[in-house]
């Protein structure tokens, strides 16, 4: 057999798309293809983030397409076109923009066995990015070529369970201000009842040994190493546990829950309770997990017709006042404290918050007291409706760092001023509140997040639970590992596992079980705040063994506070490393394509010579040693994380 397919009479069902799906002879809004206002009569319409998987025999002959942002979006959109070859790339356009004619794609085909037709966001999301595969066509020889299906997967919990004896969790550092209410849970798994105890503890402070809750209050700055035990009927363990009185706090990347993927605008305190008993009396708390932060709607709603969003937003003082599904905050979290837990808040730089809920422009001292009276231990700040012009409509102007005094960058300081703003005010609370910048990225927040006292800063807009959202965000942090450091952290956004829904109807995430493992691997490789975003009432077994690896969770919340960056990349090959504190190295293996692919990872970028030890840190099992160099095939979007020494 031999002839032209035209990609249109295939099977599009099997193409995937980061926004609705792809069509026939249309573009992805089912208007005729046009690019650069030239009209194709045939051709694919698809969106970023895409791709389209095809088996062929080695005897096809050619690949041809014209490739472009589709008419209708106008000049907005940009995406970059990529055809793969057994893992090989044969073309990509660059970066298309609206507006622009189309590229022409002539790719030779012979020996190929898989054509992979690739459509990324180009850097700047998915937004407008109606990206077209126009005059699209295979010229075969042998036989004719067949869509790869996008195949099942099953959902294989690989964490084994803990064993019974006592093992020491969580991290091996942990910061705290002095003077302020100290308050860090040492964990273990195994069986319970467990006794905890630590030795060498500062002057200050006491452990209760039921619960393994350090608290008091560090009376000076300095260092102090502690050995903690774990006991229980089979064993006792210890461990050292180093902590550091100073100025910085979160030197280890918190471990948490946020309410906002989950039930977004809908959330009330009776979800936050839900929250916090679940992740107390599962096995969640025994792995380190303890904030539960309530994201946007916790305050009042200008304007709003949803009565228990409505009231007075502030009170004769102007202290900031919560809405009706939020009775009695201090109640709230002490119920959260009594639980061994953290509790974290949310707020605005702006007058109204993301959500239209009532920000903390011009009341931020005010606000910052009330979330220490309150006792809350982390407050995440998203820009919004804040603009820099307004600063000239204080009414006094607001106390902020010094710092600022020496940016002479106009743009980067309009940037900065709201953030130094709210520091300086948390600053004067007699309580560490974890710091948590939210402005996706803008003005490359990561080069001064720091300077304006951010313990964690946003790098991206919005995560959803898609491929192109979450993959497109992960491994768009190349580069910025630089700027990491503990109490210092880059944040990619939360956690898109288990039941997720963003308002009252909760679906199971959308990620396939490879997709999500790719997902809590390379989020522990970037030492990224892990914020579950789910449901927690709805567990289930898959979730659950996402979350509670230690020898996962140790490669976030490693001693040296390095983030991985990535070594190299063949294709959709993909391998990141991260430094460990023992001197080894945490390695993923990724695989962004569609077909399982070989991996390999080069010791030598490592400055590994000789023999190394290999971990599947996912299966907790050594693996043979390697020298030179560590290939695994990886399958469809999926990933294996090794701990290499
Ligand atoms: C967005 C923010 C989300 C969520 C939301 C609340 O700007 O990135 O994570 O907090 O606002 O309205």
């Amino acid at each position: 057999m031999a002839g032209e397919l035209p990609l249109s009479k295939l099977d599009l069902r099997s193409m995937e798309t980061g926004w609705s799906h792809a069509k026939a002879g249309k573009s992805i809004d089912g208007n005729a293809l046009t690019i650069g206002g030239k009209v194709y009569a045939d051709g694919v319409g698809s969106h970023a983030e895409s791709s389209f998987a095809l088996q062929l025999d080695g005897k096809a002959r050619e690949f041809t397409a014209a490739v472009g942002i589709d008419s209708e979006v106008g000049n907005k959109g940009s995406a970059e076109f990529v055809v793969m070859a057994d893992g090989r790339e044969l073309f990509r356009s660059g970066v298309m923009k609206g507006g622009q004619a189309a590229k022409e794609v002539k790719v030779p085909l012979g020996g190929v066995k898989l054509l992979e037709l690739v459509v990324t966001e180009a850097g700047d999301g998915i937004d407008f990015d109606h990206a077209d595969w126009a005059d699209a066509r295979i010229d075969f020889a042998g036989s004719a070529p067949v869509v790869m299906p996008i195949p099942k997967e099953e959902a294989v919990v690989l964490t084994p369970k803990p064993g019974p004896k006592p093992r020491l969790t969580g991290p091996r550092v942990f910061g705290a201000r002095p003077g302020n209410p100290f308050q860090h849970r040492v964990t273990a798994t195994g069986t319970k009842p467990m006794t905890f105890s630590a030795s060498g503890l500062p002057a200050g402070l006491k452990i209760d040994p039921k619960t393994g809750l350090i608290t008091g209050k560090l009376a000076d700055k300095g260092e102090w190493r502690v050995e903690v035990a774990a006991k229980n009927s089979l064993g006792s363990v210890t461990r050292p546990l180093r902590i550091v009185g100073g100025d910085t706090i979160s030197l280890t990347p918190p471990l948490g829950w946020n309410s906002w993927n989950c039930f977004a605008g809908a959330v009330t305190d009776g979800n936050i309770r839900d929250a916090a008993r679940v992740m107390a009396e599962s096995s969640l708390v025994d792995h380190g997990w303890c904030y539960v932060n309530i994201d946007d709607f916790w305050q009042v709603k200008p304007g709003s017709n949803d009565p228990t969003l409505q009231g007075p937003e502030r009170d004769a003082e102007g202290n900031i006042l919560t809405n009706k599904r939020f009775p009695d905050m201090k109640a709230l979290t002490d119920y959260i404290h009594g639980l061994g837990l953290k509790a974290g808040l949310y707020s605005s730089p702006g007058p109204l918050t993301c959500g239209g809920c009532s920000g903390s422009f011009g009341h931020e001292e005010q606000d910052a007291a009330s979330y220490a009276k309150w006792g809350f231990d982390y407050l995440k700040h998203d820009w919004c409706s804040y603009r820099p012009e307004s600063e000239k409509d204080r009414a006094k102007p607001a106390p902020r760092l010094s710092v600022l005094d020496s940016i002479t960058n106009d743009e980067k300081l309009k940037l900065m001023i709201p953030y130094a703003t709210m520091r300086a005010a948390l600053d004067r609370q007699p309580r560490d509140i974890h710091y948590s910048l939210c402005q996706y990225g803008m003005g490359n927040v990561s080069e001064w997040g720091d300077m304006v006292g951010g313990n964690s800063w946003r790098t991206t807009g919005d995560i959803n639970d898609s491929w192109s959202s979450m993959a497109g965000i992960g491994f768009k942090q190349a580069g910025l590992e630089k700027y990491a450091k503990p109490g210092r952290w880059n944040d990619p956004d939360m956690l898109v596992v288990g039941h997720v829904g963003w308002g009252p109807a909760l679906h199971p995430t959308k990620l396939t079980p490879n997709e999500q493992y790719t997902h809590i691997s390379l989020w522990s490789l970037l030492a990224s705040p892990l914020l579950i975003g789910c449901d927690l009432t709805k567990l289930d077994d898959f979730t659950v063994g996402l979350l509670t690896n230690d020898e996962v969770l140790e490669v976030n919340q490693d001693e040296l506070g390095k983030q991985a960056g990535r070594i190299s990349k063949d294709g959709n090959g993909e391998v990141w490393a991260k430094q460990m504190v023992d001197g080894s190295w945490a390695v993923g293996l990724f695989n962004r394509g569609t077909a399982p692919l070989q991996v390999s990872c080069d010791l030598s970028l490592l400055n590994i010579r000789g023999a190394a030890q290999v971990r599947d840190l996912w299966r907790q099992k050594n693996e043979a040693p390697a020298s030179g160099k560590i290939t695994r095939t990886i399958p469809r979007h999926g990933v294996a994380l090794l701990r290499v020494k």
